[in-house]
């Protein structure tokens, strides 16, 4: 809900499927390995045709596979929300950038909540797309994560421990990482004019800079990324838990 005028904005996904899967070394690009006999990308995809907070979904694929995601998914499985889908790039930055000039050529930023997300993270669920809504209302930017379980070490270039941060405040980042558009877009435009970009997620383009403060929104255990091949493995389990109705 809008606090002034009491509607809800506009929410749109920028939904990342144009990685290359370097680290699970499989055949066939990790978005489109199965899960219980559906493809990796199906399930963000399918948690974003159901939610009531997302409007429309602006879908990212490989080069030269806009068609074959068209057909295989958008018409396969009938997915209504999805507006437009464009070509990625060589890094996930490229590819996110891509999207931010989707949303341009699809209304603009005004009044509007942008939610980039990884199809590499299938366990997407409502209830963390609501408290990111809830959260980037108030905020402007928000990231999901969660406290993470072990403890973590900064290393120097030798990997001798150099400090060890209070595990309290050291949180690990997930997907999606949520922002008012005019503040993404505007972090992103001035991120690709540089000769060199260091971005791993889309929080650091917002901090680094316009400097706006990032907030945490609590994600879940569940919300892994596929990488490597034992998280498939994983995922066989959690795809029953988070999907009984599939
Ligand atoms: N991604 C993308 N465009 C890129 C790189 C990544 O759209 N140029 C997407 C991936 O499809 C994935 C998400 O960003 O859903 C997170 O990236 P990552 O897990 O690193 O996936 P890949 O880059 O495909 O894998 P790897 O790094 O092992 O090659
Ligand atoms: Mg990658």
């Amino acid at each position: 809900m809008d606090r002034e005028t009491g509607k809800k904005k506009r929410c749109t996904a920028i939904l990342l499927a144009a990685g290359r899967g370097t680290r699970m070394g499989s055949r066939i690009q990790k978005q489109y390995l199965r899960i219980q006999d559906r493809p990796v990308l199906f399930y963000s995809l399918y948690t974003f045709e159901k939610s009531e907070v997302i409007d429309d979904v602006i879908l990212v694929a490989g080069e030269g596979q806009t068609e074959y995601v068209r057909g295989e998914f958008v018409e396969r499985y009938h997915f209504t929300k999805v507006t437009r889908i464009v070509e990625g790039g060589a890094e996930r930055y490229h590819s996110v950038w891509e999207g931010l000039k989707a949303v341009q050529a699809e209304g603009g930023t005004q009044e509007r909540y942008i939610f980039i997300h990884d199809s590499a993270r299938p366990f997407l669920t409502e209830e963390i797309i609501r408290r990111a809504y809830s959260d980037v209302e108030v905020h402007h930017a928000c990231v999901v994560g969660v406290p993470s379980k072990d403890t973590v070490k900064l290393v120097d270039e030798e990997s001798f421990s150099r400090e060890t941060p209070d595990r309290r405040f050291v949180w690990v980042i997930q997907t999606p990482q949520v922002f008012d558009a005019a503040i993404i877009t505007g972090a992103y435009a001035k991120m690709m004019s540089r000769d060199v970009i260091q971005a791993t997620d889309d929080a650091m383009a917002v901090e680094n800079e316009l400097h706006i403060p990032v907030h945490m929104t609590e994600g879940s255990y569940e919300n892994i990324k596929i990488t490597t091949p034992e998280d498939l493995d994983i995922a066989e389990v959690f795809v029953k838990r988070c999907f009984p109705e599939l």
